[in-house]
């Protein structure tokens, strides 16, 4: 069974709120017009129940099918980030600096014709709650509405998610059990010494060769501390120290990010952060302020929820054009929340030889939309079967 009929019959009103949404970008929390026209639009379509501000600003649309069965969650993201838009395309972004360089665009309006299709022809049995989020860039929108009580609230009991993969061949899909995308964290290092006159530095407590030292150290955590063949990312990617050539500035600071797959891997980073940043600052006479933020988790599809979606993305593309073993990648995810809360599986959808994602060229590909809404669908009616 390759797309659903009707969902390509469907595609030149999905790629025209695509254009649209990609048009008037919005960041973060900020998705208020987005959010606005994706209630307007699930109202339109029929949905049974309509719920908006659930995590400060998502909407949740309820599709009851048939009497029984149960209920699955599709989730998709909304918000856009702060890029100046070089795609020169006719719906390019008209809000300056800001732009859908993620392809939440095509994620959102893929759900919205995915939702029409079961409104019209509810050939299911259970409820479909269709979940559009905000602040997926580093907001943590998808915690806010789990916080908000989004699953206890519509009685969700699989969740599943789905991202734009340039690169991919459209058409095609990957996926993976267990860690598909990485945890992020951020951490932050002040070396606190004693500043004066660059000429005098035996007189000074000098943080820049501190923070110097530091830099080269953390790279010791992945190339000496962990095992080759696991996988672990440490990147120290911002610093700053002093005002002037001949001052010895009193501190210095430098951050980066962590990404890892396990959390025992993420434990081991932060302990050693702090060690060698403790180490380094013991070494220099100074003392060291360290900041470790833990931001999405990993992001770990559940194994019997995974192999489902392969064969509902399986029975879309073709068996041979699902990759089931694709390797994780190192970015991060706020689904990882929602995965967290309920079993369920995310997976990419090819969007073809485009540019990459959070790129000034980049581009959601509207032909990638019939696969994705059906797959949507599809996991609906597969799941929640009607007789
Ligand atoms: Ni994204």
């Amino acid at each position: 069974m390759p797309i659903i009929n009707r969902m390509a019959e469907l595609q030149d009103d999905i790629a025209a709120w695509r254009r649209d949404f990609h048009s008037d970008p919005e960041l973060l929390y900020d998705v208020t017009r987005t959010a606005g026209k994706i209630a307007a639009r699930l109202r339109e379509m029929g949905c049974d129940e309509v719920v908006e501000g659930l995590g400060r600003t998502g909407v949740v649309g309820v599709i009851r099918g048939r009497d029984g069965g149960g209920v699955i969650g599709l989730r998709a993201d909304m918000d856009a980030l702060p890029i100046e838009e070089e795609t020169g395309k006719q719906w390019a972004s008209k809000n300056p600096g800001l732009m859908h360089a993620c392809g939440h665009d095509g994620h959102t309006a893929m759900l919205l014709g995915a939702a029409r299709y079961l409104a019209e022809t509810r050939n299911f049995a259970g409820k479909a709650v269709v979940i559009f989020q905000p602040a997926e860039e580093g907001g943590a929108g998808g915690k806010a509405m789990v916080e908000d009580g989004l699953m206890d609230r519509f009685a969700i009991q699989e969740v599943y998610g789905l991202h734009n993969m340039p690169g991919l061949p459209v058409g095609q899909f990957a996926i993976r059990p267990g860690p598909i995308m990485a945890s992020t964290d951020e951490f932050e290092i002040t070396f606190r010494g004693h500043g004066g006159h660059a000429a005098m530095p035996h007189l000074c407590l000098d943080p820049v060769v501190a923070v110097a030292q530091c830099v080269n150290a953390l790279q010791t955590i992945v190339s000496r501390g962990t095992d080759p063949l696991a996988s672990l990312v440490v990147s120290v990617t911002q610093l700053r120290a002093g005002h002037a050539h001949n001052v010895i500035p009193d501190t210095a600071w430098l951050n980066g990010t962590v990404r890892s797959l396990t959390t025992e891997r993420r434990d081991f980073a932060e302990r050693r952060i702090r060690e060698i940043a403790n180490g380094v600052a013991a070494t220099n006479g100074l003392s060291a302020e360290i900041l470790y933020d833990r931001n999405y988790p990993v992001t770990v599809n559940h194994r019997e929820q995974t192999e489902k979606a392969i064969a509902i993305a399986s029975a879309i593309a073709g068996e041979d054009l699902v990759n089931a073993e694709v390797s994780p990648l190192m970015g991060g995810e706020d689904f990882s929340y929602m995965l967290e809360a309920r079993p369920g599986a995310f997976i990419f959808l090819g969007n073809g030889d485009t540019s990459g994602l959070h790129t000034a060229q980049y581009d959601f590909n509207d032909t990638a939309i019939p696969y994705g809404s059906s797959y949507w669908a599809k996991l609906v009616e597969t799941l929640l079967p009607a007789a």
